[in-house]
């Protein structure tokens, strides 16, 4: 492994150093390019976690859950910069799915319909757009909707994007304008005692790497990277999920136009249909059990899809994957510069909206390399907000 970042290429921009490659690492190595810097994302298998199982909804209003209330104006910032975001990721015919096609949701019986009304209130008093539809008005644009539907609601703004795509531009993309090492990253290398001044990273080939800037981005594993600053504890846990992906028969196409939530009986399942004629069907959610796919969650995953569109019987069973989600005792991100600490950002913890936050965490995280003060917008979401508590 040849060192990288060495002192001696300062040349242009800062030197970073960024610990991961899912679609969070990606997005800030992306746009740290693109503001003239040196960037090394150190992953040994990029895109292949939690970006790996996205179904890649961008949905700050239907993914809009009780007491995350907070994290609105983040996931609403970073929905609005996405159009831009893919007009010049997707130049010279590049695609990443982006599809601007609605989303609606629809319940089976009256207890669901209760819930997704109580929802569309607060979703409207935070101001976001939410539709009442009939059900026969949704069939119309739906054909595929079973008739077991009790409601529906057109949320008119959400949109998707595919995961696996656009991961693939990004790591294009980092290649050519930097470097992606297949490597983990062992510790945080300092360059005082007391751990107040981060200097890089070593690896766990012992390799050293100088950087400006360090940035934390792997998710799940951010733990584990020794010497963290003592005032830094990264407080993330898994929260597995199964997603299926399905083949939809040239016969049935298309299955769907639209993104379709459901709650169907209690639980909530939804149906997210590809330009490549496939369908993304998920998500379980489970903090204990199997890390592995779950036969439960697959079982359930099908027969509630399988209520709100009944050709889910006729597809072809493509793939079955579990990756978990990196919760917070909060379930926001945490992101920032670590108080005290200079040369270490952090941007981990995303759990379910990983994909819709990419840009706006890419900015943030930019605006901190390129020397910016902290925005006290994103106060809240400090990393070290949680510092004396666990997981
Ligand atoms: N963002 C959807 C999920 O995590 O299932």
């Amino acid at each position: 492994m040849t060192p990288v970042l060495s002192s001696t290429s300062r040349a242009a921009g800062k030197r970073v150093a960024v610990v991961g490659g899912g679609i969070i690492g990606l997005g800030i190595a992306w746009e740290a390019i693109q503001r003239g810097h040196q960037v090394t994302v150190f992953d040994p298998a990029p895109a292949s976690g939690a970006t790996y199982a996205a179904a890649g909804m961008l949905a700050p209003v239907s993914e809009l859950h009780y007491q995350e209330e907070h994290l609105l104006a983040l996931t609403v910032e970073s929905a609005r910069r996405y159009p831009a975001l893919m007009s010049r990721l997707e130049a010279g015919g590049r695609t990443t799915g982006y599809q601007r096609t609605q989303t609606i949701a629809v319940g089976a019986d009256a207890a669901d319909r209760q819930v997704l009304a109580d929802l569309k209130q607060a979703q409207v008093r935070q101001g976001l757009t939410v539709e009442d539809m009939t059900t026969r008005q949704a069939r119309a644009e739906e054909p595929m909707l079973g008739p077991g539907l009790s409601a529906a609601f057109r949320i008119p703004g959400d949109r998707q994007v595919d995961p696996r795509l656009l991961s693939r531009v990004l790591i294009d993309d980092v290649r050519a304008g930097g470097m992606l090492e297949a490597q983990s990253v062992e510790s945080l290398a300092y360059d005082d005692g007391n751990r107040t001044r981060v200097a890089g990273v070593v690896l766990v080939d012992g390799t050293h790497v100088e950087a400006d800037e360090t940035v934390i981005a792997n998710g799940l594993q951010s733990p584990e990277i020794k010497d963290l600053p003592a005032t830094l504890s990264l407080p993330v846990r898994p929260v597995y999920g199964d997603v299926l992906r399905l083949r939809v028969p040239r016969h049935l196409q298309p299955l769907l136009t639209a993104t379709v939530r459901g709650v169907i009986r209690g639980r909530s399942v939804y149906l997210v249909p590809r330009q490549d004629g496939s369908v993304v069907v998920g998500a379980t959610q489970r903090e204990g059990g199997t890390t592995g796919v779950s036969a439960g969650g697959v079982y359930e995953l099908l027969r509630d899809a399988q209520t709100i569109v009944p050709a889910v019987a006729e597809l072809e069973f493509e793939e079955a994957t579990c990756r978990a989600r990196p919760g917070t005792p909060d379930n926001a991100p945490l992101l920032g510069r670590p108080r005290g600490v200079e040369g270490l950002i952090c941007a981990t913890g995303f759990f379910r909206h990983g994909v819709l936050l990419m840009p706006v965490t890419a900015s943030i995280c930019n605006d901190l390399i390129d020397g910016g003060p902290a925005d006290p917008a994103y106060r809240a979401f400090l990393p070290d907000r949680f510092q004396g508590e666990t997981a």
